[in-house]
């Protein structure tokens, strides 16, 4: 045993008992019983449930389109700038992500001090909502939204505030005002939304804003920004440069294709991006997240024509579906909603039996990610067997 892979006794990769399985050499209780005191408020949530991965019968090639991931792998531009980044892992990464922000600051033509990023736009999303909640304040939301955005909400110790979309799935922004009260801090606007797919519109949102209260924040989630092609969607950052209580929230998972590295960020003004990285994890964004964003920016050419073929694709499948007489909602992400209420089960089951991990929200619906072309022509091919809706 070599010095350095000593530790208190114990080399690293070798067991403390010589022939006890980790099961039995585990003294604790199995079951969840505890003299532990947790928060009472985890009994109460969800639990975040991740896209299941993919499986298929015997002889079928199995598709994962289950969490809106970005079908292609990296460009060799981004791969090598990962592989030599991976050299210096033994490094702690640069907590104030220097060069990253610089360089999203030129790409998006804001101030550094505007950017604070983190791990994953879900993490941005959880430095918001704890920079602005106390216990028992409101984060008002649509539903179905993106469903980390009621656990983000509970953890902190604040209530979701949930208002039902309308018929056509896009958010009813009325009735989202109707629900501000003097407790409310965050309203997260999912833009477009996920799992449904439209956007919000830019006349809507600022009608909206110019009635919210200035010092509740307004969090704009545009993880699927550069998919959008509805021409009267919002345009987060012209509406954040004269808002002081907007924040836009952006990632690297889905048209950038980096959703394995975790990173993402907030545009917002300076007072609130600081409070950002007050409720940041330090260091959390790893220096190999940060050199793939920054040759990711560098590559935009490339990584948008991989945008603009799946964006062909989506409107290929939606054409597809609408002609064998399917009527869903209008989808500006990499998805679409087959809105089948007690039919979501069987349908999802359908899409299994032909190779396809979808995702399915209870009796809600089956959102579907647009991924590769032979798995969108399957997903038509089994929407066609289901019979239109
Ligand atoms: C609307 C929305 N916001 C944020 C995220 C979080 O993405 P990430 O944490 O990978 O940046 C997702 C991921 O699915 C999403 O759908």
């Amino acid at each position: 045993m070599s010095e350095s892979t000593e530790h208190a006794g114990v080399s690293v990769g070798e067991s403390v008992t010589e022939d006890a399985t980790p099961q039995e050499a585990y003294a604790g209780s199995p079951d969840s019983a505890t003299p532990v005191r947790l928060r009472g408020v985890l009994a109460q949530m969800p639990d975040y449930k991740p896209g299941k991965p993919a499986a298929a019968p015997a002889g079928v090639t199995a598709y994962k389109l289950s969490s809106n991931e970005n079908p292609y792998g990296p460009l060799p531009s981004v791969l090598a700038a990962i592989d030599d980044a991976a050299a210096t892992v033994n490094r702690y990464p640069d907590m104030a992500v220097t060069a990253l922000t610089a360089r999203l600051a030129r790409a998006l033509d804001v101030p550094a001090e505007c950017i604070a990023t983190g791990t994953g736009s879900v993490a941005v999303l959880t430095q918001i909502v704890n920079a602005a909640c106390d216990a028992g304040d409101e984060v008002v939301f649509a539903w179905r939204s993106f469903e980390a955005y009621p656990i983000v909400t509970q953890l902190a110790g604040a209530k979701p505030v949930m208002v039902g979309l309308d018929e056509q799935a896009r958010h009813r922004l009325d009735a989202m005002f109707a629900a501000i009260t003097d407790r409310t801090r965050v309203v997260l606007v999912c833009t477009p939304n996920n799992p449904t797919g439209p956007c919000v519109h830019q006349a809507e949102l600022e009608a909206f804003l110019d009635k919210v209260p200035s010092d509740v924040v307004v969090v704009v989630d545009e993880a699927y920004v550069e998919f959008v092609r509805d021409p009267d969607a919002v345009r987060g950052l012209d509406v954040w440069r004269h808002r002081p209580n907007v924040v836009v929230l952006r990632t690297f998972s889905k048209a950038y294709g980096l959703a394995g590295l975790r990173v993402g960020y907030a545009v917002a003004h300076p007072p609130v991006a600081a409070a950002l990285r007050k409720t940041a994890t330090p260091f959390g964004v790893n220096s190999v997240a940060q050199v793939a964003a920054i040759a990711s920016l560098d590559a935009f050419d490339e990584l948008n024509a991989r945008v603009e073929s799946l964006v062909a694709e989506r409107d290929r499948v939606v054409q597809a579906l609408a002609d064998q007489g399917w009527t869903l909602p209008r989808s500006d992400a990499n998805f679409v909603w087959f809105p089948l209420g007690a039919e979501s089960s069987a349908f999802s089951a359908a899409c299994a039996d032909a190779g396809l991990t979808v995702r399915q929200y209870g009796d809600d619906g089956v959102r579907v990610t647009i991924g590769e072309t032979e798995a969108n022509s399957r997903l038509v091919e089994v929407a066609a067997r289901f019979g239109a809706r």
